[in-house]
């Protein structure tokens, strides 16, 4: 059995003032069974109250270092985000691969490391709207997925998103039977290049325009095993019916 995982990703929002809604989110959390994860911008991890570092809401980030420690100005390590009790890293959102021209070769690298300091990667994969209207979903997502995972893989800090670029922050989703197909499709690839075994334990999620409103069909899916929520993980009013919706798909 695959545990449910859902994950906010704040991007570049949130200040002081938003701490509130990382503890109403974290309270709530307490009765899931579903894991929880919530990555604010780094600013505000620090202010974050200490009794919800390790608690039932874990906390992650949103982009590592592919080096442990050295001279890259700006940039924060695995093995920083580690030592202030993190457990998670988003990598190779579409957002990081366009705006910082983040290739697989250099995620690939980024997995490894965050997997030397213990954390859990949370890997983005997704096509472009141009992509999709060309019907090059299958083989653009098999190119990604088989070029980013590194030869060897920790099945248990592994968690693919299948974010489609189109999706994100669009308000549009692509339907439940093409979101089924790319997720069946990265099974089965997991399959193919690492077994079995792994491959019935790779957590798949999917990614764009969450809501409370599609979340439940989304997550009924066979080969869904939670999301990925940029805009609605903002505020805890729209990120707990998400919630709600995966811990209801438990029962
Ligand atoms: P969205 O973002 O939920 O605002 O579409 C998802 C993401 O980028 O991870």
């Amino acid at each position: 059995m695959r545990r449910k995982i859902l994950a906010g990703n704040w991007k570049m929002n949130g200040l002081t003032i938003d701490l509130q809604e990382i503890i109403e989110i974290s309270n709530f959390s307490k009765d899931c069974n579903t894991e929880i994860i919530l990555c604010p911008p780094i600013t505000l991890v620090s202010k974050i109250p200490s009794s919800i570092i390790g608690s039932s809401l874990q906390l992650g980030a949103q982009n590592c270092h592919f080096n442990e420690v050295g001279a890259h100005t700006g940039e924060i390590s695995a093995k920083m985000l580690t030592d202030i009790g993190l457990t998670h890293v988003i990598l190779g959102h579409s957002e990081r691969r366009n705006e910082h021209s983040e290739t697989n070769k250099i995620l690939k690298k980024k997995i490894k490391i965050a997997w030397e300091n213990n954390l859990t990667t949370i890997v983005c994969v997704g096509e472009s709207a141009e992509t999709s209207r060309n019907g090059l979903t299958d083989s653009f997502i098999q190119d990604q997925v088989t070029k980013t995972l590194p030869e060897q893989i920790q099945v248990n800090k592994l968690v693919i998103a299948y974010e489609p670029i189109w999706a994100i922050g669009t308000g549009e989703v692509p339907s439940l039977k093409q979101i089924s197909k790319t997720h069946n499709l990265i099974r089965k690839l997991i399959n193919i290049n690492y077994g079995l075994l792994a491959a019935n334990s790779v957590r798949i999620i999917y990614g764009g325009s969450l809501n409370h409103e599609n979340a439940k069909d989304i997550f009924n899916l066979p080969n869904v095993d939670g999301g990925l929520v940029g805009g609605a993980s903002l505020t805890h009013k729209s990120f707990i019916p998400i919630i709600s919706s995966l811990e209801t798909n438990l029962k």
